[in-house]
């Protein structure tokens, strides 16, 4: 049984309520999760298995309380060294550029922090998925399957 820390970052409630729907998920299947809006240092630093569930907002960017933890992240620079980790974006494919850059930014400091990505990190494009929980309970089967 792992423990899987959920941390959301969401600006209209849609990652968010995803998050509490992987976590019913999460425990269906005999694991155990913990919700963090968005959480501090020390409880990324104390989990066992990471889970950042995200929407993109602005140009790209994470929404504002998961990115003040980031920023925090990336000032301390806890190694999280083999740490696993997965990584659920929202995202609209109209914005181009930015599309996801909410979950790319993450999971680029989490590979600097040496944790370990378990499992391609899932991109769910509004303009194609209107029900976001599909295409994550899908993947959430493997990403339990990948550690
Ligand atoms: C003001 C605004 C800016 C956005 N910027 C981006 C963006 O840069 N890239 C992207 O992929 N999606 C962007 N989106 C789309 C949201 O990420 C998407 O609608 C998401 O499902 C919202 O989730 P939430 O309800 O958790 O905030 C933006 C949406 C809004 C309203």
């Amino acid at each position: 049984m792992a423990e899987i820390s959920i941390f959301v970052g969401s600006v209209y409630g849609g990652a968010e309520e995803l998050a509490f729907t992987l976590a019913e998920e999460i425990k269906s299947n005999n694991h155990q999760s913990q919700v963090y809006l968005p959480g501090t240092v020390n409880d990324v630093k104390n989990a066992t298995h990471l889970l950042f569930v995200t929407s993109t907002t602005g140009a790209g960017d994470i929404p504002a309380e998961l990115e003040a933890l980031y920023l925090e992240l990336n000032n301390q620079f806890p190694m999280l060294t083999n740490i696993p980790y997965g990584i659920i974006t929202l995202g609209d494919s109209s914005y181009d550029d930015t599309f996801c850059g909410a979950g790319r930014k993450i999971d680029l400091l989490l590979q600097e922090l040496q944790a370990m990505s378990c499992i391609e990190k899932l991109e769910i494009d509004a303009c194609e998925d209107f029900e976001p929980d599909k295409p994550a309970l899908i993947w959430l089967k493997s990403f339990l399957k990948a550690f």
